[in-house]
């Protein structure tokens, strides 16, 4: 079978594909054989080809890349129970993360893609509690998007305290993986989205692709948008749209350059959702870097805003979610779809920042 592995983690250059790897074989009676249709890329895959993922553990040489997936099951264990051929399944990223709230070292150390193998190959073992069934009107390529951003995304607005209600306002920066997915959470469940993205044809694109989810008369006003390159004091500016309130949650994955402008534009009793530090390792100018003093001019203390860190999703989260996209015929934003031969081109495609919501890799004919 075709199987990838990292043969050095400096560039993406050491994305390796070897055409003739053997095929995985079941090796206990609760595991199952999964054929892989399709793969999606986060920003985290990106970290770990060019050795910047700030996880505590090692990484494995000749690492088998990728957490995301989905696939159907072609072989099941002796004692297999939940899962039948046939069944369409997506990968969950850090095995055994089943009900815990917060990811623990112990299940951090069986990451997908990252402390262990992950699923960049046409085939895969894994044990039958580490998946969950796929939505039900969704493709593999929509399917496989789903298992770090948009758990990511449904844990930043259910998984802790406040929960998202209907009637609330949901900040997203940017257009990436997880913050779209939460708009279309948070529009799904009848509350307000305000999305930042870089510029205006993104802003089209997104106004225009989450159209089916502003069931609204007055679409304007469920879903605005700003530009934080034209309007750089955005925080002035989410003020502003929410009547000098505030946002109920902000969906923060850039970290130092944006964070405290997240927690100012956020309520009093409001949750900034921390999960992205897309910033976090670039050179940041002197102005943005203005944004440590965080409680000059409101801030976490003086407004008695809530900002917690927040780490993908667990099972049964996942399992929630897949239950309201179904409810409500939510599908995943795919951008762009590879062919696998071409997975280093789409590693480039989602370092390049072009895409709005996912970057997908079909696996197999
Ligand atoms: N904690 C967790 O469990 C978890 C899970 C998933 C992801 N993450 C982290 O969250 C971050 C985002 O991941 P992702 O997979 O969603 O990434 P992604 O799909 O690659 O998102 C990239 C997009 O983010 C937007 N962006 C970048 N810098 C921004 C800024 N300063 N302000 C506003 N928007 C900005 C850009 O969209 P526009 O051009 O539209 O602005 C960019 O296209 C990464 O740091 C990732 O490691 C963490």
């Amino acid at each position: 079978m075709k199987q990838y592995t990292l043969a050095h983690r400096k560039d993406f250059s050491g994305i390796t594909l070897n055409p003739d790897a053997p095929q995985p074989a079941i090796q206990s009676p609760t595991e199952v054989l999964i054929k892989i249709n399709a793969l999606s890329l986060n920003a985290r895959d990106l970290q770990i080809a060019t050795g910047s993922y700030p996880a505590p553990h090692d990484i494995p040489e000749n690492l088998v890349p990728v957490s995301d997936a989905a696939g159907e099951v072609i072989e099941c264990g002796s004692k297999v129970n939940l899962w039948k051929e046939g069944d369409k399944v997506c990968t969950v990223v850090f095995q055994g993360h089943d009900q815990d709230e917060d990811v623990q070292y112990h299940t951090m150390i069986r990451g997908l893609g990252g402390a262990i193998n992950g699923v960049a190959q046409e085939y895969f073992v894994v044990d039958q509690s580490q998946l969950v069934a796929m939505p039900a009107h969704m493709t593999y390529e929509e399917g496989s998007t789903l298992t770090i951003a948009a758990a990511t995304a449904w844990s930043s607005l259910y998984g802790h305290h406040p929960k998202l209600k209907a009637g609330d306002t949901c900040l997203c920066l940017g257009s990436g993986g997880v913050s779209l997915f939460a708009a279309q959470i948070a529009l799904n469940a009848g509350a307000k989205v305000i999305i930042t993205s870089s510029s205006d044809k993104k802003i089209a694109e997104v106004k225009r692709l989450l159209r089916p989810l502003v069931r609204s008369a007055s679409p304007d006003e469920l879903l605005q948008t700003i530009n934080y390159n034209s309007i750089p004091d955005w925080d002035q500016e989410v003020k502003k749209l929410t009547g000098g309130k505030g946002v109920d949650f902000t969906i923060e994955i850039s970290g130092r350059a944006t964070l405290g402008k997240s927690i100012r534009s956020t309520r009093s009793g409001g949750l900034v959702a921390i999960s992205g530090y897309l910033s976090d390792y670039a050179e940041l100018d002197p102005k943005i870097k203005e944004e440590g003093k965080l409680q000059h001019h409101g801030g976490c203390q003086f407004d008695a805003v809530n900002a917690r860190g927040n780490f993908v999703g667990n099972k049964q989260q996942f399992m929630d979610m897949n239950r309201a996209f179904e409810l409500g015929g939510v599908r995943p934003v795919v951008d762009k779809v590879f062919e696998f031969d071409q997975l280093k081109e789409a590693y480039d495609y989602l370092q390049s920042a072009k895409h709005i919501g996912k970057v997908v890799v079909k696996v197999g004919a």
